[in-house]
């Protein structure tokens, strides 16, 4: 058992997020202060604030991420790539997606949380689609769900808004179609492929979809789309012009162990600063200088064995 925790989406934390105040050495950020719904997600998208969005799948990250002001916490499939180190997204099983949705649950106050509906857990009939949709709401707190797919969705996307399940759309490269497109290959490089994703585009927002996920896809068209819509677009390899962004945390963090996507831009290197304190800490146990004098428990004063 580690001694060092996050204190659990405490109370403290809600109270001070609610009444901005301090928590612990850190002023809880002005950002954090306002509910994300998907009301002011569309607000935003009014207004023309870009919206900011990024996956998590543990209670640690996800509240790192939250407290640092995240529109939208995206519990994405790609974990079976980076968690799992699955080749791609395809096995990971909706019992497995509600354990980390779970995590991410105890930890985001502030962020709308998506859940991301696996493979296999809709494409058979809208009925299974229904029910999984409300397992993520009703056991692990999800507050939207994320479907791939464009026309061929948008009657499962009616029955999910009209059982009050708010639904993200993803078109262009969608990662559980793998095997239909021969890879990850960027999407709408042919006039009739463009004709094809503007009209998925306009079914799922017909359909009820509250935001729609533009993945790998032509900067021209991911601007199209995003003028066309009247829901956000969040894009990802789509260009700058979506409402939003959003990218997979182990990329953004270099914690992939592949060469990353055009796309992805690298904020950290999380992957060598583990390296670098895991190194350190063998070379301390290996010399005996950790741990210290200070870093041990002693006997009551008195008490001698
Ligand atoms: O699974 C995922 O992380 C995603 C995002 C990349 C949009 O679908």
């Amino acid at each position: 058992m580690s001694l060092t925790t996050f204190v659990a989406a405490d109370a403290r934390f809600e109270s001070a997020v609610s009444s901005g105040q301090r928590v612990g050495a850190k002023a809880v950020p002005a950002s954090a202060q306002a509910k994300v719904t998907v009301p002011s997600l569309q607000q935003k998208k009014l207004l023309r604030q870009p919206i900011a969005c990024v996956t998590a799948y543990d209670y640690a990250s996800a509240r790192l991420i939250d407290e640092a002001g995240l529109d939208l916490i995206l519990v994405g499939d790609s974990l079976a790539m980076v968690m799992q180190g699955q080749p791609d997204t395809l096995a990971v099983t909706m019992d497995e997606m509600l354990v980390y949705t779970r995590g991410v649950r105890r930890a985001v106050r502030r962020a709308l949380l998506v859940a991301d509906m696996p493979y296999g857990s809709y494409q058979a009939d809208d009925r299974d689609g229904i029910a999984n949709a409300l397992r993520f709401v009703k056991e692990a707190g999800a507050e939207a769900v994320k479907i791939e797919g464009g026309a061929n969705r948008a009657g499962l996307a009616r029955r999910l808004t009209d059982a009050e399940i708010p639904v993200m759309g993803h078109i262009g490269l969608t990662p559980q179609s793998v095997h239909r497109m021969g890879g990850y290959k960027v999407q709408g490089r042919t006039l009739a492929a463009v004709d094809r994703l503007r009209a998925d585009a306009l079914a799922l927002q017909e359909a009820g979809c509250f935001a729609i996920v533009l993945e790998g896809m032509p900067r021209e068209l991911g601007t199209i789309l995003t003028a066309e819509l009247e829901i956000p677009t969040i894009g990802i390899g789509a260009g700058p012009e979506c409402d939003g962004q959003i990218l997979v945390l182990h990329d953004m963090l270099s914690l992939t162990f592949s060469p990353p996507a055009k796309f992805v831009r690298r904020y950290a290197d999380i992957g060598a600063s583990i390296r670098e304190a895991v190194g350190e800490y063998k070379r301390d146990v290996e010399s005996r200088s950790f741990p210290t004098e200070e870093e041990s428990y002693h006997l009551p004063a008195g008490l001698q064995l």
